[in-house]
């Protein structure tokens, strides 16, 4: 077992003040990357990506970050790799960190990542399991930042599932201190060891209307998310009265932004109005995974060095 590397398997791994430094970083670097300055404080490093479910964003915001910063990145499959053929967490984890400087891993189950992080000898990143998402968070954070200042006291609504994206957010609101209230149909609530951390933060209905009044920020995601495949018609029906479209944004907050971590299912818990509409911050926060995950891969690896 390794307890030298710091970890970023929950939003809880960062304390508030390293959020808050890892926030500011991003938009630093943003800034310079705008600019044309070239960075490059990782020439020769190395990062795994580890991926068992698909990705768009995330596998390419990594591998560019990775570049950008004068390292460099591999992508592993378990279709292609011994990982999907039985080869123990421990083991893979111990041969891979022997060799790779950084791990960024997408997978099902939270505890997966955790084992497997407990014998890297290296820092691992969650890249999205079934419980959480952090890696958005960091790109939503910034891009609220961005475009509305401080979040700190903000009304952040929650309209959709009770999963990892929502859950991450209940992270957010307790480091952040935002009001967040989360409009989820019956029997998709969040885990109710997470809601009882985050009382003072974390409301929850099962009214969208009631939900998304004097909201700053409505974000929702996929009815349906990776490996749910075989629930899509049922979740179809038990989310119908949860699209996010104008009459429910109406009712948000004068200037209130949307955000949806993508991909986007426009028609089911999204219409192309909303999409495309001056709420729209959907395509800022996907760009900010770029930025804000050098910023994380910055502040991961400099803290190995200290070590
Ligand atoms: N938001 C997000 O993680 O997107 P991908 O699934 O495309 O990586
Ligand atoms: N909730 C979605 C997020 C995808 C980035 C899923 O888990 O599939």
């Amino acid at each position: 077992i390794n307890m030298g590397s710091r970890h970023f398997l929950t939003l809880k791994d960062l304390s508030r003040k390293e959020l808050k430094k890892i926030l500011l970083r991003a938009a630093q670097l943003k800034e310079e990357h705008k600019k044309g300055v070239i960075y490059q404080p990782f020439i020769g490093k190395v990062m795994a990506m580890i991926f068992e479910k698909s990705s768009t964003r995330t596998r390419v915001s990594f591998e560019t970050g990775m570049a950008q910063l004068g390292g460099s990145a591999l992508f592993l499959s378990p279709n292609d790799t011994q990982l999907g053929r039985g080869e123990c967490t421990e083991d893979s984890a111990r041969v891979i960190s022997s060799m790779v400087d950084i791990i960024m891993m997408r997978t099902f189950s939270q505890r997966y990542i955790e084992n497997f992080a407990l014998h890297s000898s290296v820092p691992v990143i969650n890249a999205l399991t079934d419980d959480h998402h952090p890696c958005q968070l960091l790109a939503d954070m910034q891009a609220f930042i961005e475009l509305r200042g401080d979040i700190e006291g903000k009304k952040v609504t929650w309209i959709g599932d009770g999963n990892n994206m929502c859950q991450t957010y209940m992270h957010a609101a307790g480091m952040l201190d935002f009001q967040l209230k989360i409009g989820c149909p019956r029997g998709f609530e969040p885990q109710e060891t997470i809601s009882d951390e985050l009382k003072e933060n974390v409301t929850l209905v099962h009214d969208p209307v009631e939900a998304v009044a004097g909201a700053d920020l409505v974000i929702t995601d996929t009815w349906t998310s990776m490996g749910q495949e075989s629930e899509k018609i049922l979740r179809k029906k038990s989310f119908k009265d949860f699209q996010v479209n104008e009459s429910l944004m109406e009712k948000s907050n004068e200037r209130s932004l949307f955000m949806h971590c993508l991909p986007a299912y426009r028609g089911e818990e999204i219409n192309d109005t909303i999409m495309d509409s001056g709420y729209s911050a959907v395509w800022l926060a996907a760009e900010n995974r770029l930025h804000s995950q050098k910023a994380l891969i910055e502040f991961l690896l400099s803290e190995k060095k200290l070590k």
